[in-house]
């Protein structure tokens, strides 16, 4: 684990901050600041969103944060700007940031401040010997007058997030000759377990009696045999009315494509493969320190998907978990495998509402960039809350059909179904393979990460590498689920914020 920023609250700048942070909004920045926009100027800064102006004062740096025009400055500004200014004060190790001037409740602002800043000081060095260690903060402090209490409890738990976020960094930046199922559950179960959660894990013995079909074809190509992590969160005062939530992830350890092998380009980065799982894995162990109130519960199957000496050969048949014959004509198609196993565990349990997250399709990379999420779903009411919840997380989502007749495609003319459709619409027909498996009855959403889980470059609090992509949309879902407003539609606004 990294070390993770520590975060406090005070009524003034310690003495000890020798980055102390102010925010400006660009339209007021003279009138809070006395400085003549010319001299700004001259310095390169208006007060625009994610910029700051440090200026030395004494041994000491006073660092100005645009948030840019006052109007239309909120929680995303505030973000960028945090981001912008943990990045830029690295080298201190203790840092301060005022939330006098800004607009809003101080006890709101803190948990913001406090999550952003623990998400943008991360960076992953498990791995380096040389002195390229990225210099980070060591501490920041939240600055607000007014009672502390508050803000103390505004900051834990968003700090308990943003460290659950990092926790699932980690896990996808770690390479997949590391990261072995079995490391991978006993790692996830250890930490899951000092959260206050209940940890099964099912060995390959364990992954066998429960007929888990797709996950022991993936594996048939490899030397490392395959796990499944169940996770349950049951909030206290729980009885057999309590609302349950299912959530699935993807964990490819690493994807070669199997026989179906990738090329060398295709190939690289597909340590990230477990992304789906990581995010679900990260969001259930936030949730004792958040007190949801409902249940949940979490399937992750664990494998690589190799090309060893029995792996599985296009044109082999296996049975899934719920019993349904599957041809594997692509053996690079393996997630679908593995989550229609962990998605038929989950419809057993019959929880209220199933989420799983992927990294499923290049062509939802394709359809949508590598910023923004895909989502699926039987179910438009539910569909809509999911967007809700990662509008509110600040992560980006955009709806994609699930078109009944394009299920044709997954016709098999020896088996029940086939693994892949035809070379358009990858990401739907993948949707399709795994709606088969979970029915219409069940409320179920499929957001295929692909794109945002691992990230080429530095976006705001995000880092290059591992995203923790989805943590915080799961965790705001189940914060809010199941809305009393079900017909509230999500706003028109298009552009997948
Ligand atoms: N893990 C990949 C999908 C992927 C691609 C994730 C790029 C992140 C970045 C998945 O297992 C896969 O290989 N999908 C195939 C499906 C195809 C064979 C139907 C794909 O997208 O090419
Ligand atoms: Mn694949
Ligand atoms: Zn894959």
């Amino acid at each position: 684990m990294p070390d993770l920023l520590a975060v406090k609250a005070s009524s003034s700048m310690p003495a000890g901050a020798t980055a102390a942070g102010e925010f400006v909004y660009s339209d007021t920045l003279t009138k809070t600041t006395g400085i003549k926009k010319a001299v700004a100027e001259r310095n390169n800064f208006s007060g625009a969103v994610g910029s700051i102006w440090l200026r030395a004062d004494g041994d000491k740096s006073h660092v100005l944060i645009g948030l840019g025009p006052s109007e239309s400055a909120g929680t995303a500004e505030i973000t960028s700007g945090v981001a912008a200014f943990v990045r830029g004060v690295s080298k201190h190790r203790r840092a301060g940031i005022t939330l006098a001037g800004v607009d809003g409740d101080p006890v709101e602002l803190a948990g913001v401040v406090a999550e952003a800043a623990v998400l943008a000081n991360y960076s992953f060095d498990d791995y380096r010997t040389d002195d390229e260690e990225v210099p980070k903060l060591s501490a920041l402090t939240v600055v607000a007058d007014g009672s502390l209490p508050p803000l103390r409890a505004a900051i834990a738990p968003a700090v308990a997030v943003a460290a659950e976020v990092c926790f699932a960094r980690d896990l996808v930046n770690t390479p997949g000759g590391d990261l072995t199922p079995a490391k991978y559950a006993d790692m996830a179960a250890e930490r899951a377990r000092e959260a206050g959660l209940v940890a099964e894990i099912f060995d390959e013995a364990g992954v066998a009696e429960l007929e888990l079909g797709g996950v022991l074809a993936v594996n048939k190509g490899s030397v490392h045999p395959p796990r499944l992590l169940k996770l349950t969160h049951t909030p206290e005062g729980a009885d057999d009315d309590t609302p349950t939530v299912a959530l699935v992830g993807k964990g490819i350890t690493f994807d070669s494509g199997g026989l179906s092998l990738k090329t060398p380009e295709g190939m690289i980065g597909m340590k990230m493969d477990m992304g789906g799982s990581a995010a679900v894995i990260g969001a259930m162990c936030a949730l004792p320190a958040l007190d949801v109130d409902v249940k949940v519960i979490s399937f992750t199957p664990m494998t690589d998907n190799m090309t060893g000496g029995d792996a599985q050969r296009p044109g082999d048949i296996y049975t899934a978990k719920d019993g349904t014959t599957v041809e594997v004509l692509n053996t690079d198609a393996e997630g679908r495998l593995i989550l229609a196993d962990a998605l038929s565990l989950a419809v057993e349990d019959e929880p209220d509402a199933i989420v799983d997250l992927a990294t499923l399709t290049g062509a939802c990379v394709v359809a949508l960039g590598d910023k923004i999420a895909g989502l699926m779903s039987n179910n438009d009411d539910f569909r809509d809350q999911v967007q809700a919840s990662a509008k509110a997380a600040g992560e980006r989502m955009w709806p994609l059909p699930l078109p009944e007749d394009y299920a044709k495609q997954l016709k098999s003319d020896v088996a029940d179904v086939k693994n892949i459709g035809t070379r358009f619409g990858g990401t739907l027909t993948a949707g399709l393979f795994l709606k088969r498996f979970v029915g219409d009855d069940i409320p179920w959403a499929h957001i295929d990460i692909a794109g945002p889980a691992f990230a080429s470059e530095v976006v705001g609090v995000s880092p290059k590498g591992g995203t923790g992509f989805g943590v915080r949309t799961l965790v705001e879902l189940l914060k809010t689920w199941p809305s009393e407003d079900e017909d509230d539609p999500v706003d028109s606004d298009n552009s997948g914020d």
